[in-house]
């Protein structure tokens, strides 16, 4: 008995503190059906720095042809009110992009790769490969700046065209990533169907190579497996995980995935846990409803829809 219980204490040994990186009214926004107005997106990054968010990715500056509801990227990185201490990212695909950010003081900005190649030509419109030879010059360009650069990669539990995806892919494109001095890698199950096991078998595989302060996870709720992939990468160390307010989002490039994990979720799960993000839970949720209100639509997010009753 005695031993049991203490098996059940080595296993929940998590992170002390947990970065929480809100990837809303990028992820989340980018896959609206309609435009959303830019005044919407300027209030929603300002309620997420005051609830205490301190890494907010606020834009993306890819091509309006393929996002449209990114265009609008300049305008919000101007407009918000910078909160000291947080920093404001945005999606970067190739030196066009890199430049267009850096144009509007971005803090930070992110790469995005797969790990498998059909997802990455839907994507990015290029191999594994190409991706990578394109963002050397965003590296060299962000080194010379003092920019971090975060590294995505899409597809670490499977891929909506290919299926399946090993470990090992995810292995190879997060080495690439890190060699090229990415800071922080964050591993996107981009349709969300990946579960615990699977997660741990994943980070095990990455974190045999990286160390596991260098990792984030990225995870959708489409099969409801979110919250149980966290806990279980909590379990292996890892401090910072991505998450949108309200649950929105998607990937324009990946039917079926539904939204990411919903941050009020995330931030009420990590309390429970009397894990410290630095985050307030009622102020997260009134930047979650302010947003839902101005959607026209109910939030994804369980915990927001408990306390509202509905
Ligand atoms: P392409 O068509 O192969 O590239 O697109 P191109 O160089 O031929 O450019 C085509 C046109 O786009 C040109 O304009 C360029 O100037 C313009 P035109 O001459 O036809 O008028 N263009 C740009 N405009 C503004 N900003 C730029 C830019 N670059 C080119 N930066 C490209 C290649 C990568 C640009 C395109 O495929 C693209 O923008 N893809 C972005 C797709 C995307 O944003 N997907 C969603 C984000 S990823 C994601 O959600 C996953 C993640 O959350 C993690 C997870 O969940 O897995 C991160
Ligand atoms: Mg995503």
């Amino acid at each position: 008995m005695q031993m049991q219980m203490q098996r059940m204490e080595n296993s929940v040994s998590l992170p002390a503190k947990v970065k929480m990186v809100e990837v809303g009214p990028r992820d989340g926004l980018q896959n609206e059906p309609g435009q959303i107005n830019t005044q919407i997106k300027i209030e929603l990054i300002n309620r997420l720095a005051n609830a205490g968010i301190s890494a907010i990715e606020a834009a993306s500056f890819v091509s309006p042809k393929w996002v449209p509801q990114m265009a609008d990227s300049a305008e919000v990185m101007q407009q918000i009110e910078r909160k000291p201490g947080v920093i404001y990212s945005a999606l970067t695909p190739n030196l066009k992009g890199f430049e267009s950010a850096i144009a509007c003081q971005v803090d930070e900005v992110a790469i995005f790769a797969a790990a498998s190649e059909q997802f990455s030509q839907k994507n990015i419109n290029c191999s594994i490969e190409e991706s990578l030879q394109r963002f050397e010059p965003i590296m060299d360009a962000a080194k010379a700046r003092g920019i971090p650069v975060r590294g995505y990669i899409s597809c670490v539990m499977g891929c909506p065209y290919q299926g399946e995806v090993e470990p090992g892919a995810v292995v190879s494109v997060a080495k690439s990533l890190a060699a090229m001095g990415c800071h922080e890698i964050s591993l996107g199950d981009t349709i969300g169907v990946g579960t615990p096991r699977q997660t741990k078998a994943m980070l095990e595989a990455v974190a045999g190579e990286l160390s596991v302060e260098q990792l984030a996870v990225h995870f959708h709720d489409t099969y409801g497996q979110a919250l149980a992939n966290i806990y279980a990468a909590l379990e292996m160390g890892v401090a910072v995980v991505d998450s949108s307010i309200a649950g929105l989002g998607g990937c324009p490039y990946a039917k079926g995935a539904s939204g990411n994990v919903a941050s009020e979720d995330v931030l009420y799960m990590l309390n429970g846990l009397g894990v410290d993000t630095g985050v307030d839970l009622e102020k997260l949720l009134d930047a979650g409803n302010h947003v839902m209100q101005a959607l026209g639509r109910r939030s994804n997010s369980k915990v927001a829809a408990a306390m509202a009753g509905y």
